[in-house]
């Protein structure tokens, strides 16, 4: 059993406290590789940001999980020796099994999420308290989901949501005992989170379905996950270098800005950090030909996604300069 204290991990009480009452939120970037996770952890730092680390399952199956736990450890020594103390969270993303946490938890996990959400009502509920008992043992925190986001998690692909429906939260966070919220107003997973007609604008989140849930539920942890922005920006990059990502579409960083500043204190971005990285990788490739040396194309891609992720907690997630208060 690896403690994820001793890996110098933090769970994610104190962060939520701190992003409710100070009206941000706290960024959840996946991750799959080392230059991923140095530009998230350099990022953080230059940005005195707390950060969330996220694993999907598939992240873990790529990167294997003895060489996680210990990228998780690099990590935290990493952030130490740039003369940081930055609050830094593993948490499992996505979890569809009690099997799956628990080795996670075994592994260095410092958070969990148990994703429910495609099972009936009572079956989530009986599924996540077992993770809650167990995870809350180890001092491990955990997620749970209500209501359901169109797009991809993992194997798992819903082609329509289902919104939160807030008469449910409450009794949903006191039979489960779960730490956070992910709920459904209106993002989803992935690149292609609206089919926009010619002209047409993507419609806003469901603000007043969150403010239906807050207050149900007032000053509870609340998780925004699909949210990322597609920046058009990387995918015209992408698009011009040889790619072909027509019609992809996010979130507009107002939008999310604005949810930081109400109950929602964690928002997970990973597809943004995907683009970044493949549109840098496509341009450097196509413009210099001779190059074969992996170093000299993920290099810049890990100083573009370093940039994107100070970008996010400065402007978008408003957790930049909140990382000391934490430690
Ligand atoms: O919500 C899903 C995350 O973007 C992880 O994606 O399962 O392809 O690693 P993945
Ligand atoms: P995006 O696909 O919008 O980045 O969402 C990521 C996510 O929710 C991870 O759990
Ligand atoms: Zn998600």
């Amino acid at each position: 059993m690896v403690n994820y204290k001793d890996l110098g991990l933090v769970n994610s009480t104190k962060l939520f406290k701190g992003a409710v009452n100070g009206g941000y939120a706290i960024p959840a970037y996946n991750f799959n590789n080392m230059e991923q996770l140095q530009a998230i952890i350099t990022a953080c730092v230059e940005s005195d940001s707390p950060v969330i680390l996220q694993v999907s399952k598939g992240a873990r199956n790529y990167a294997n999980q003895t060489m996680l736990t210990h990228m998780a450890e690099g990590a935290v020594n990493m952030a130490k020796e740039m003369g940081s103390d930055i609050p830094i969270v593993l948490h499992l993303d996505h979890g569809d099994s009690f099997e799956l946490c628990k080795s996670c938890i075994e592994t260095g996990f410092s958070s969990v999420m148990l994703d429910g959400s495609h099972l009936p009502y009572e079956e989530n509920i009986a599924l996540t308290k077992k993770v809650v008992d167990y995870a809350h043992k180890y001092d491990v925190t955990v997620e749970g989901e209500l209501g359901v986001l169109a797009g991809i998690e993992d194997e798992v692909e819903a082609e329509t949501s289902s919104y939160t429906k807030p008469e449910e939260v409450e009794d949903f966070v006191k039979r489960t005992g779960v730490d956070s919220l992910a709920i459904s107003i209106g993002t989803s997973h992935g690149a292609y989170k609206f089919k926009l007609k010619e002209g047409e604008k993507v419609p806003p989140l469901r603000f007043d379905i969150l403010e239906e849930i807050e207050k149900k539920i007032p000053g509870f942890a609340i998780v925004l996950h699909g949210s990322s922005s597609v920046i058009p920006e990387y995918v015209e990059t992408i698009n011009t270098y040889g790619g072909n990502l027509e019609g992809a579409v996010g979130i507009p960083e107002e939008q999310l800005r604005k949810a930081a500043k109400s109950a929602v204190c964690k928002i997970n971005i990973d597809s943004d950090g995907r683009l970044a990285m493949t549109a840098k990788i496509r341009e450097v490739l196509a413009k210099k030909p001779e190059v074969f040396d992996p170093r000299k194309y993920l290099g810049p891609a890990r100083e573009l996604l370093k940039e994107l992720y100070i970008h996010k907690n400065q402007k978008v997630l408003g957790s930049a300069g909140h990382g000391k208060e934490l430690t």
